[in-house]
Order: structure tokens, then sequence, then C-alpha cells
């Protein structure tokens, strides 16, 4: 057990997702059970610059587990990419005894973290919370798997009106620059396609494949659109192929920040559980500026520069099988 370490604090930062309090409860306790000493952070570097940081025990995480958004609210910090902001937050940490850190958030997260342990000697762990599951170094990321049940719940309910009033639907989904959400809700929502940003599918090709479907009869279609497609998002993307087809009565779905929202699905609970629990224990073993993840169902590290670096692919097959599936 590195002796150093006696005061860890925690904060989430970027987009909220679901599971963000599970892995904060799991944070709290392993620390807890080692005799540690654990603060909170309110609203990620933002609070940390201005020092709202205080102790959480044991029990301010009771009855946490089950809750969607974060306790610690989040925030995506402006200032914090300054050098002046950054040393506000070194010397509030300071101020507070804090020897290490837990970053709970996305790619914007760990960035920071990573340009912060260049210029402090505090070591950081990260936990991956972002619906966008965009983070290399993890199969899974907390919040993923809850958003694309939101998600594909959501296209059920379109699914049913579709059909009543024989309709092609866009339903646009989250994923600025990614399109995991898309492609996960496309194969277990049965669309006839799916837009994401790391493919460029031309109007034609969505064309072509609409009348696929058309030619056999199909009186409803569904396709679900990234927020990040190249081409445009589903308003656009309607649009265009409207004034090409106009073989259905076509309408546009945003789904929007609904799927930012609600109790952390059984999986993200777990992972959170996983995650959190092995962020403290890393910390003890000495680790500082990794994210921890998933992979291929057992803990790894990958340094901060990886995770925000690198990038994280969408599986090719599951993008064929997408496609196959919807002949
Ligand atoms: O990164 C998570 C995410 O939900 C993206 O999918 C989405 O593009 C973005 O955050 C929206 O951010 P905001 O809530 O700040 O508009």
């Amino acid at each position: 057990m590195s002796a150093d370490i006696k005061r860890i604090a925690v904060f989430t930062s970027g987009g909220d997702a679901p599971g963000m309090n599970a892995a904060i409860r799991a944070v709290v306790r392993t620390a807890t059970y080692h005799d540690l000493h654990i603060y909170g952070i309110k609203r990620g570097y933002e609070g940390m610059i201005k020092g709202q940081i205080s102790r959480l025990e044991t029990k301010d995480v009771g009855n946490i587990i089950h809750r969607g958004g974060t306790i610690l609210k989040t925030a995506r910090s402006k200032e914090f990419h300054t050098k002046k902001g950054r040393k506000q937050a070194y010397e509030a940490l300071v101020a507070h005894d804090i020897d290490a850190c837990v970053a709970i958030g996305g790619n914007g997260t760990f960035t920071g973290a990573s340009v912060f342990n260049k210029e402090y000697d505090i070591p950081f762990v990260g936990i991956p919370g972002t619906i966008d599951n965009d983070l290399y170094g993890t199969d899974f990321t907390i919040g993923y798997d809850t958003a694309i049940n939101t998600a594909i719940e959501a296209v059920d309910r379109i699914r049913d009106t579709a059909d009543s009033h024989n309709r092609l639907f866009f339903v646009e989904v989250m994923g600025r620059h990614a399109g995991f959400i898309a492609l996960s809700t496309g194969i277990g929502s049965g669309a006839a396609s799916v837009l994401v940003p790391e493919r460029s599918k031309s109007i034609e090709d969505l064309i072509s494949m609409l009348k696929k479907g058309a030619n056999r009869k199909k009186l409803f279609s569904l396709v679900i659109v990234a927020e990040g497609n190249k081409i445009g998002g589903a308003t656009e993307i309607a649009q265009k192929v409207k004034e090409q087809f106009d073989y259905y009565d076509s309408k546009v779905a945003i789904i929007g920040h609904l799927q930012r929202g609600g109790a952390p699905s059984g999986f993200d609970r777990v992972l959170a559980s996983r995650l959190g629990f092995g962020a403290v224990e890393a910390l003890i073993n000495g680790e500082s500026n990794v994210m921890i993840g998933l992979q291929n169902n057992a803990i790894a590290y990958t340094p901060f520069k990886a995770a925000i670096s690198k990038h994280k692919d969408l599986n090719e097959d599951l993008l064929k099988m997408a496609e196959i599936l919807a002949l």
C-alpha cells in the first residue's frame, strides 16, 4: 500500500452518465474500508478550482446506487483549460491535504487530468463514465448500457406508431463523434439502416437500402442516425431522402438527453462498482495517470495519453451484420 496516500478526492466531470453514482459509492466505500479519508468535489474541475471540496462518509453514499445523474454534479470547465485555473485547482487540493484524485468522466475529463498530471504531482486515476462508449482502453464505459436500453425502448415505441401509419422514421441518438450508441440501438431495434460518424454512407446508398425494403412491400421503416453523422443529423437526412424518394411519409424523432437520464441498468451498476473499487485499489498500489477499464471482463489500466488519443473503432463485423439483418 502506498504510504503516501491518506486523502482521496473523487469528482464527476463532463456529460453525466447513469451509473456515476454507483461508481462514487464504490470509491467512497473502498477508500473507507482502507481507512483512507475520502472527499467529494462538486461540479468537476469547476468545483476543484473554487475549492468546493468536502468530506464524504460511507452514509453519504447510501441509497444512491440506483439513481441516475451524479450526486456530485458535473460541469465542463473552461477555466481548467488555463494554467491559472489549474494552479487554483492545485492550491485548493493542497489546502484540503488531498493526496490523490479519482476522476469520473470521458475524454475531456482525462485530457484535463493528463495535463494537470504533467504540471503537478498529485496522482489521478480515471473511471470511464460517458454514455458514448468512445474511450480507448475499455470495452464499456459507465452509462452506455443504460443509454442503449433507453434508446431501444424509445425506438420500440416509435416502431408502434410507424407501423400503424406506414411511416419512415429517422431517429437521432446521441454520439457527437462516435456511433456506438447508434449501432447498438440500430441492431437492438431492428432498424433498416444505421448512420454513424465513423463511416460515411451516401444518401444514394441509404435510398437504395430503403428501396430494397419497399420492393418487398415493407410498409414502415426505421433509420437510426448518430447526432455526429457526417452528412447530417436526422432532420437533414430526412429532408434529403424526401427530395429523392417519397415512397414513405417520413418523420423525425430526436431522443436527445432522455438517453442520459434514468436509473442505471444492472450491467452499469456492476461495471461502476468494479471500476470504483478498482480505482481506489489502483491508487493504493501506486498507479497514476491512468484510466481503469474493463477488457475481456478483466480490469485493465490504460495511460490517459492513450485513452484520449487512440481511436476506439466500431466493430466492422457488427456494422456489416446490422446491414445484413436489415435486408
Ligand atoms: O458525451 C456525452 C454526450 O451525451 C454526447 O453524446 C452528446 O453529444 C453530448 O454529451 C451532449 O452534451 P451536452 O449535454 O453538454 O449538450
